[in-house]
Parts: C-alpha cells; sequence; structure tokens
C-alpha cells in the first residue's frame, strides 16, 4: 500500500517510521509512506497558508489553495483521500478493514479551526477518530495507520484479529499469563484445567461482564441463547 499524508507539520508524523509492525512493511517493501509538507505549495513567499475566516469567528482557516496544489502533485487514479477532521465519520474497526484493502490512501491533516471547505469535492471521505478536538489531523493519522497496518496480510494470525474486541460484537475477555499466582492473584482456576468447552464458556462470560460494564450499547442487539442465558447468570451474581 502507498501511503501519502498532507501535513503542515511533518515532524509530528516522524514516529510513523518507528511504529514496528509499520517498520516491518516498510523494511520487506510491501508499505511505502510519503509525508507531504503543504507549506511547500503556498505560492509566492509572502503569502500565508491560513487566514481569517469569512463571516467572523475565531481562529485562522488554511487555504484551500495549497491544500489542493499538494493535492493534485500527490494524487493518482488509485488514490482513496481521506481528510481527518472531528466533522467526519466516525472511524471504527469496520472502517480500518475499508481503508487497509486500498491501494493508496491520501490524509490530509487539518490544522487551526480547519481548512477551507473547498478542498471538500476533492475528498472522497471526511473521517473522526473520535467525539474530542485534535490539536490537528496527524495523531489521527497514526491512529489509522497503526490500526490498519495490523490488518494487512501475513502481519498478524488471522485467528487473532477474529477474537479480538470490535472484531467480535463484545469487548475481550481478560487474558493471563504466567505465573500461575503473581503477589497473591491467582490466574483463574478454570483456565488451567484443560477443558477447552469450559474454557470457552468462562471467556463468553467474562467478555459479557467487560462489555456490560463498559459499553453496554454493544449489547443492544439479538443475542444468542447462551449470551442471554450467561447475561442472566452475571445478573444474580
Ligand atoms: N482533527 C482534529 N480532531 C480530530 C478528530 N477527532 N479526528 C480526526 N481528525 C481530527
Amino acid at each position: 500500500m502507498i501511503i501519502k499524508i498532507l501535513t503542515m507539520f511533518p515532524e509530528i508524523l516522524e514516529p510513523v517510521y518507528r511504529i514496528p509492525l509499520i517498520r516491518r512493511l516498510l523494511d520487506q517493501g510491501e508499505w511505502s509512506v510519503q509525508i507531504i509538507d503543504i507549506r511547500e505549495y503556498v505560492p509566492g513567499s509572502f503569502r500565508h497558508i491560513d487566514d481569517s475566516p469569512y463571516g467572523g469567528g475565531a481562529g485562522m482557516i488554511i487555504r484551500a489553495e495549497p491544500v489542493l496544489k499538494a493535492l493534485k502533485s500527490v494524487r493518482t487514479d488509485l488514490s482513496h483521500t481521506v481528510f481527518l477532521t472531528p466533522a467526519g465519520i466516525p472511524y471504527d474497526q469496520r472502517k480500518a478493514h475499508e481503508l487497509s484493502e486500498k491501494k493508496e490512501l491520501v490524509l490530509i491533516c487539518g490544522h487551526y479551526e480547519g481548512i477551507d471547505a473547498r478542498i471538500l469535492p476533492d475528498v472522497d471521505e471526511c473521517i473522526s477518530i473520535g467525539d474530542y478536538i485534535l490539536s490537528g489531523g496527524e495523531t489521527a493519522a497514526l491512529v489509522i495507520l497503526d490500526s490498519i497496518c495490523r490488518l494487512q496480510q501475513g502481519v498478524i494470525r488471522s485467528e487473532s484479529i477474529r477474537e479480538e474486541s470490535f472484531e467480535a460484537p463484545l469487548l475481550e475477555y481478560p487474558q493471563y499469563t504466567h505465573p500461575r499466582v503473581y503477589e497473591g492473584r491467582e490466574v483463574p482456576e478454570v483456565l488451567l484445567s484443560g477443558d477447552h468447552e469450559k474454557i470457552c464458556k468462562w471467556r463468553l462470560k467474562e467478555a459479557l461482564r467487560v462489555t456490560l460494564k463498559y459499553r453496554p450499547d454493544l449489547l443492544d442487539r439479538e443475542c444468542s441463547e447462551e449470551e442471554k442465558q450467561l447475561l442472566k447468570e452475571l445478573e444474580e451474581e
């Protein structure tokens, strides 16, 4: 996959080359990441990259011209262009899968109060990584790249992706590793039993417990008979 990131602050994106899985994809030649400085597309030395908003209001707006010039210089017929903004569709695991299948991704990072809306006809979609305002889209771009690099073929085992929270419609059950007892805290007995069926049931119940506590909205769906039974048991505890 070819990834092109348009930014006014390239230095914020330097860590992308140090994220281990991304590093591996780059070293294997599976990915290429190009960081494009929008400031290089500001015409003339005296002109500014931003200006005050028409109609008044606080803050500065990035002008459409340098962004569109930068975009036009890097975009190809294969590009899927995403503008990172709090006013976009919410990013989730389904969207991560969708983006991970693109051949070429162009991410546009905004700053200040945003970018002149006249860039939008050149954008395929607007994505928000959550209901909060970041100082710019660069950290959102890092989040997106981190989440999609794990989904590339062969990066991690496909079973482990399937078992994860958000791939299944429940949050993940708690996991344990050695030692069996750490400072008096024991690994649940059932996980040592070797009884696969019992372990699966325990994991489902614990996944339901965590989901009920932190994301009850994920249970607003038709639950299986087994889930209903386990939810009843949890209610009675
Ligand atoms: N830029 C500023 N806030 C953002 C958010 N929540 N998601 C994506 N890009 C952003």
